[in-house]
């Protein structure tokens, strides 16, 4: 990966798709900082994303993340970032890196994400909403992307899938 600014690998993609997990590996194969977007907004403000969501609505949510984008912009560099299912909607995240998205279909991602995983996030509640808001967001992650992954596959699969694609 190159030196300069924007040089950042980000994960992008719907809720559950594997992007911490895919992120995980990634840094350790390549010896690169990894940044959880949802986790470090968590620990700033003391407060689980949940939590986040119920005392300040998610606009206040929202305004966290792109405070945190604006901040990424001018401090990271060569690292790779996981992001909230949201943020590449809400924020520019074109100029911090590359962007690549997790794509699996809506039934995989329920599948995948226990009871207590889809109880940290408040826009699975509602599951018909749910995939209203996933059938609407994943064209916007296509557009975005520069690069799609099929996340139907293990994490490491996908890490190395992305690693050859540098
Ligand atoms: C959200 C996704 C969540 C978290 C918040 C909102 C979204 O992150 O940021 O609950 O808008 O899709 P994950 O994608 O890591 O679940």
């Amino acid at each position: 990966m190159s030196s300069a600014k924007g040089s950042n690998l980000i994960l992008i993609g719907f809720m559950g798709s594997g992007k911490s997990s895919v992120a995980r590996i990634l840094a350790k194969e390549s010896g690169h900082l990894w940044v959880d977007t949802d986790s470090l907004l968590e620990l700033r403000e003391g407060m689980s994303v949940a939590q986040i969501f119920e005392q300040h609505k998610e606009e206040g949510f929202r305004a966290l993340e792109r405070e945190l984008a604006f901040q990424m912009r001018h401090s990271l560099q060569e690292s790779i970032i996981s992001t909230g299912g949201g943020m590449p909607l809400f924020c520019d995240l074109s100029s911090l890196g590359k962007l690549f998205f997790l794509d699996l279909p809506f039934e995989a991602i329920l599948e995948r994400l226990s009871k207590e995983e889809r109880a940290k996030r408040p826009l699975l509640n509602d599951l018909s909403k749910a995939k209203a808001l996933f059938n609407q967001r994943r064209s916007s992650y296509l557009h975005l992307a520069n690069h799609t992954l099929q996340a139907d596959q293990s994490p490491l699969k996908v890490a190395q899938e992305i690693l050859s694609l540098l």
